[in-house]
Parts: C-alpha cells; structure tokens; sequence
C-alpha cells in the first residue's frame, strides 16, 4: 500500500534510510574483522533521537554480544559508540570479558576548569566561540523572552528566534563538560491581541526548547516547576475576563509556574564517576546538599523584587539550581546573564562565574554590584568588552579578552 506519510528517516534525508541498508552496512564491517561467520544481526533500530541506527550483534546461540551504531545521515559506522572488536571476539570466543573490556570510564581523567570569574558584553553566540571545550561546569539561564516585552526582543518571527537559541544552545553545548547540567528557567509567552477582534496568542516555548535540547546532544533529566503565590500571576492579566463573566470556554488559567528544564550533555558517564574521580576528595564533602533541600519537582519560591531588571529570577532559585548541579569551585554560565543573578548565586556558594549579556545596560549592573557579592577578588575578574569595576580600574587596565589556556 502506498504511503502518503514520509518516514522520519526520509524527512530528515539521512542516508541510511532502510533496515536493509543498515544491516548492509554493519554486514561489511564484519566481513572487514573476519567476524561474519560467527556473528548474526539482530533487529536494526533507528534512534532519531540522535539520528544513530543500533544493530544489535548476537552470537550464533542467539545470546546478544555488541552493538554496531550507524550515522544516519553519513553512514559511517561510530567507533566510540560501537562495541570494540576485540571485546566482540572475546565475548564471542568466551574469553574473559572483564579483561578485555577495557575500563573506559575510569580511564578518563577529571580535568578542572581553569577558567577565572568572567563578565563579558556581547552576543553569546560569539562569545561562547572564544571558549576553551568542556570547560563550564554548569550553564544556568534564562532566555530572552519572544516579544514578550520589546525592551529586549529583537526577533520578529518566532522561527528565527529559535533558530538563535539553537545556535547558542549549540556553542553551549561544545564548552559544557561531558556529562555536565544545562538548567533553563523557561515558559510560555502570551502574544497580546493587536485589536479587539483578534484573540491573545500563548507560545508554548519550553516545548519547542525541549526539542532543540535533545536534537542537539543533550538528554533530558527533569521538569522543575517553579511555584509563585498566586498573587504573582494576575499581574499578566490572563483569567481576569473570565473571573469578570463566568462564561465557559472562556476560562483561562492564571499562570503562577513556570519550568526549571534541567538536561544533561550527553554522555556515557555515570554521575557516580564525576563523585569517585573529583580530584579532591574534601571538595566532594564541602559540596554536600544539606537538609532541607527540595525533595519533590515543585518548587515554591517568590518572584524576584529585583527592580533594576525586568526579567531577573530570585537567587534563591539560581542557589538552589548550583547547589544541586554543581560542586564547590565549579564553573557556573549564563549566557544570558541579565543584571548578573546567576553570578551572585555561584560566589555566594563557592562557585566561579561566566557571565555574558548583550546589553551594557545590565553589564553596568552587574559591575555595580559585583563588589558586594560574597569572596568575589575584584582583581581576579575578566572583563571582556568592558570596563571593569570601579576598584579594579585603578589598579589595572582592562583585561584582554582571551582565555587562559
Ligand atoms: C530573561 S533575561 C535574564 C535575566 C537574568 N536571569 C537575571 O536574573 O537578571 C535575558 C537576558 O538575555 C540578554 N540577551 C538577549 N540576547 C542575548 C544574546 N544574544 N547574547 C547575550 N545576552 C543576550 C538580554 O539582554 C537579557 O538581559
């Protein structure tokens, strides 16, 4: 019967589009290591999660020993991700698996950041390019609204405007640690009606976020709702008709959450090596979450009443979110920094900062309050593309703006 529907795999036009064409592939690269004879193929699957076929290798008993994983879009057969051929022969010869099995986890070295507190003007998407690879612990944000208030939105179509959270969600991703925590602080946006004929539009963002995280290389962990008081959202004047006039179908809900997405970059690590390698073992103990901490996915916790930003989130929620993803003496980003919260956050706990906003106005902020944020070194603070803070000025020129190596 002829299909109207395209296959995902075609939609995406990756190059290995048919079961048979992954089994082919995975056929040859047996043959090439002299394992055709012993080796049968199991069901290929596709992944178009990470657009990854997965040929599961068995023995002629039919036990499963491996698993060859394919480029959808390149066919190219993935080593990393692929059992070792030695590791097959043994498993396939009997021979001692824990031998052959090379540890790769505890092989790998822990390597800790050597980047300092940092304050930078400018568009992240270009920032983040000067960046040393895996060298943020964490990344903590929130992105700019879509229109919500024209202050700061520049984006007239909504598709262009994740098209750029997607390329910064890209950079990102290549200088966030394997295995380390994105946390985003996101919701929906209403799109207020231009006349009286028209109705309000609401955006459902975190969704079409989610998306962009898992296509680029990120696995999902949690959805944290944050729960104001329920005097916090009738300030966006949704549900005020309805309360008014009672009538059905009318009814909106007065939104009073919004999410905390907490994703991980994608990895073969267990968290638990993070805790065994940590090269300093005090560090691990310092960084221990004490009682009372949050035990459920809710969050209760008042908005901000900082005035000089209009979209800033309280720090206790920035404290919480470090204290839970990240160990003392961590990096800590937000790439959209606005007047610095997420920097406040990281000193008072220990923490380094990376901060980028394209606005001087909230990089002026941040410079004004930098000083009283706790065990800050004014003189150990980067300043890229500004003035750096009062103190520091008269004791040297602004920094230059590259990384230590
Ligand atoms: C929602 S606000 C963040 C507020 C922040 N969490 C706080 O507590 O103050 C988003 C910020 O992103 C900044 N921004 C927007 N586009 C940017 C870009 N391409 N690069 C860097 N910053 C950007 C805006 O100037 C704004 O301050």
């Amino acid at each position: 019967m002829p299909r109207d529907v395209p296959l995902v795999s075609e939609q995406r036009e990756y190059l290995v589009l048919t079961v048979q064409q992954a089994r082919q592939i995975v056929q040859e690269w047996l043959a090439e290591i002299q394992l055709s004879n012993v080796t049968k193929l199991g069901l290929p699957e596709i992944d178009d999660r990470y657009h990854y076929w997965r040929v599961p290798l068995c023995a002629n008993s039919g036990a499963k020993v491996g698993e060859v994983v394919i480029d959808a879009y390149t066919t190219e057969i993935m080593a990393a991700k692929t059992t070792r051929p030695e590791l097959l022969t043994a498993r396939l010869l009997k021979q001692d698996e824990a031998k052959a099995a090379a540890p790769v986890q505890s092989k790998r070295e822990y390597i800790l950041s050597s980047l300092r507190n940092s304050v930078g003007l400018g568009d992240s998407l270009h920032l983040l390019d000067d960046m040393p690879a895996e060298s943020v612990d964490l990344i903590f944000t929130s992105p700019p609204y879509f229109n919500a208030r024209p202050e700061y939105s520049e984006y007239e179509e909504y598709d262009e405007y994740l098209f750029k959270m997607r390329q910064i969600i890209r950079r990102c991703h290549r200088v966030l640690g394997d295995g380390r925590f994105f946390v985003i602080n996101i919701s929906p946006v209403l799109l207020r009606r231009s006349s009286r004929n028209q109705s309000s539009r609401r955006i459902a963002v975190p969704f079409d976020f989610h998306r962009i995280f898992i296509e680029e290389g990120y696995d999902f962990i949690d959805d944290i709702i944050w729960l104001k008081p329920e005097g916090a959202g009738w300030a966006t004047g949704r549900g005020r008709r309805f309360a008014a006039d009672r009538n059905p179908l009318q009814y909106k809900a007065v939104p009073v959450t919004e999410y905390v997405l907490v994703y991980r970059k994608h990895t073969d690590l267990l968290i638990d090596w993070f805790i065994r390698n940590y090269p300093d073992k005090k560090v691990i103990e310092e960084s221990k979450v004490l009682d009372g901490y949050e035990r459920t996915n809710v969050w209760k916790i008042n908005p901000s009443t900082n005035s000089k930003h209009p979209a800033a989130f309280p720090q206790e929620l920035a404290e919480k979110v470090v204290r839970y993803y990240s160990f003392k003496g961590d990096v800590v980003m937000d790439p959209f920094a606005g007047s610095g919260t997420v920097g406040a956050a990281a000193s008072a706990l220990g923490r380094r900062f990376i901060l980028f906003d394209i606005n001087p106005e909230y990089i002026d902020i941040i410079r004004a309050e930098i000083s009283s944020w706790k065990d800050v070194n004014l003189n150990n603070v980067m300043w890229i593309n500004c003035e750096p803070a009062e103190t520091e000025k008269r004791q040297k020129q602004c920094s230059s703006s590259s990384y230590p190596p």
